[in-house]
């Protein structure tokens, strides 16, 4: 797995930082106030400091930016970097602005002098978050960063609070792994077997094979997965860290590579649906970051892994297959998989767990990308107390993330002739009919949220917080709404 770069807080140490290698960093406020920091590394660098937070251009540096010197005299370190700041930054910008510090972060380390300042974790993490880079398949690798240290008033305080910041961080990292992870590498197997490992963490993890999902009667999923030689499997992560009242259920698509089956993708930017396991990716982070931080609250994460690609055995256009459900399905797409591979996983989640509410996400349609871009995740929900709670978690950790609408209209459109539904409903509002699909599969009395993640799990560009390429988007959001609404005390 990749990890996180090192961080530790230590006591403010005037003395230490003319000593200090590799990057030190001051914070300057809205005012261009650098505090004691700042006097003491304006006395060391001959007022070089002073020079730079006094100047005309320094007025224009925002939020969030950075202004470097380089070899400052007086000091051992390479770079001195002013970070602006003002005194009440919002999480937000305290971790956006950790991210832009991630771009000094060099082999000899940073020393980020933080001191009295609020949010000095939020900047860490921030930093830790943004300095992921994937080369688990390169053969060169970057050389390694050093190690980041904090320095503030109560550095023992500060590194108790940043328990959960750094759980997290590691999570993310899981997720991005996985996403980022092609397609030969990153099996069904190995997925799974990736997901096993987790039971180190306490986690209870089970896989269904293909003879287990056949005496269930997933027989969409398993149609999906029939023509791949990967196997089938459903992965079933449950931490108990509650008492005994119903689980949070969260399920995530794991299409491992679409090909489109049958109906089969163009050949340019195929290559992009190794990401389309974001999904579990993302439940599977989630799980990671439960366990890592021992939440006192029950969640199982359920995670469907196949492969939808093409053989003579392939489900065809047109077939029709019986789900968990009952309910039949005239597959007028195989390209349409990632539904049908929910469908089942979903039910036999309420079946089994009855949980008080579900959540699905998943790399689900394109046309999400359309509606939404890159900047925002399409919610879709049946309960208003439900999605809201999810939204302002979202809200709360920067993610971005949309309401959509449903309706039985939009129903309509999935009308079948010979089937009880189709899995398509035409091209006008692709991922609304996705949606409406998938809560057929949702019990009445469920409540129920759908996250389409297509446009934010993987970007073509750099984010404040991530590098291009997987984003792990979720796993903060999916942890705050536990965190928040399902913890006891
Ligand atoms: N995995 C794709 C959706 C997708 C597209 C995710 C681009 C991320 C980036 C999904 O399985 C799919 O192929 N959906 C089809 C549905 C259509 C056949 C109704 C789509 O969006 O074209
Ligand atoms: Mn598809
Ligand atoms: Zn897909």
């Amino acid at each position: 797995m990749t990890d996180p770069v090192s961080v530790s807080f230590a006591a403010t140490d005037l003395d230490a930082i003319a000593t200090a290698k590799g990057t030190v960093v001051v914070l300057a406020d809205e005012e261009g106030r650098t505090g004691p920091v700042g006097r003491r590394v304006n006395k060391l660098t001959r007022g070089a400091l002073n020079r730079l937070t006094e100047s005309e251009g320094f007025a224009k540096v925002k939020t969030g930016q950075t202004r470097t010197i380089a070899m400052p005299v007086g000091m051992e370190a390479e770079t001195l970097v002013v970070l602006r700041l003002p005194k009440k930054a919002t999480q937000d910008e305290a971790r956006r602005a950790g991210g832009a510090l991630a771009a000094t972060l060099g082999t000899g380390g940073l020393t980020l002098c933080a001191d009295k300042a609020r949010r000095a974790g939020d900047i860490a993490f921030g930093l830790m978050l943004r300095a992921y880079a994937f080369d688990a398949r390169k053969t060169e690798k970057a050389d390694a960063k050093g190690a980041v240290t904090v320095m503030v008033a109560d550095p023992d305080a500060a590194e108790a609070a940043f328990a959960a910041p750094r759980a997290l961080a590691e999570s993310v990292f899981f997720t991005r792994d996985l996403v980022n992870e092609p397609a030969n590498v990153l099996t069904t197997t190995e997925f799974a077997d990736r997901l096993l490992a987790m039971k180190d963490l306490g986690l209870k993890v089970e896989v269904l094979e293909e003879a287990d999902m056949e005496k269930l009667g997933m027989n969409a999923l398993l149609a999906v997965g029939m023509a791949s030689v990967m196997p089938s499997k459903v992965v079933v992560m449950q931490w108990n860290g509650g008492g005994d009242e119903a689980p949070l259920a969260l399920i995530g698509k794991g299409v491992v590579f679409d090909t489109g089956g049958i109906s089969l993708k163009p050949a340019g930017g195929m290559e992009e649906m190794t990401m389309d396991m974001g999904g579990a990716g993302v439940v599977a982070g989630t799980m990671r970051a439960l366990a890592l931080r021992k939440a006192k609250a029950n969640v199982v994460g359920l995670v469907g892994l196949v492969e939808n690609t093409v053989a003579g055995n392939a489900q065809r256009p047109g077939d029709v297959v019986t789900t968990m459900k009952g309910d039949t399905v005239e597959v007028i797409n195989t390209d349409a998989e990632g539904r049908m591979v929910l469908c089942d996983v979903m039910w036999y989640a309420q079946d089994r767990f009855k949980p008080a509410g579900m959540i699905d996400l998943a790399t689900l349609t394109g046309a999400m990308i359309i509606a939404l871009g890159h900047e925002h995740a399409g919610i879709f929900s049946n309960d208003d107390a439900f999605c809201g709670a999810l939204l302002k978690a979202a809200g709360t950790e920067g993610e971005g993330a949309w309401r959509m609408p449903l309706g039985d209209k939009y129903a309509e459109q999935l009308k079948s002739r010979i089937a009880d539904c189709k899995n398509v409903g035409g091209r006008p509002a692709g991922s609304i009919t996705a949606a409406e699909f998938l809560k057929r599969f949702v019990k009445d009395d469920t409540p129920w949220c759908h996250i389409d993640i297509a446009g934010v799990a993987l970007k073509s560009g750099d984010s404040p917080l991530s590098p291009k390429g997987a984003t792990g988007w979720g796993v903060l959001t999916l942890d705050r709404l536990v965190a928040d609404g399902y913890e006891k005390g």
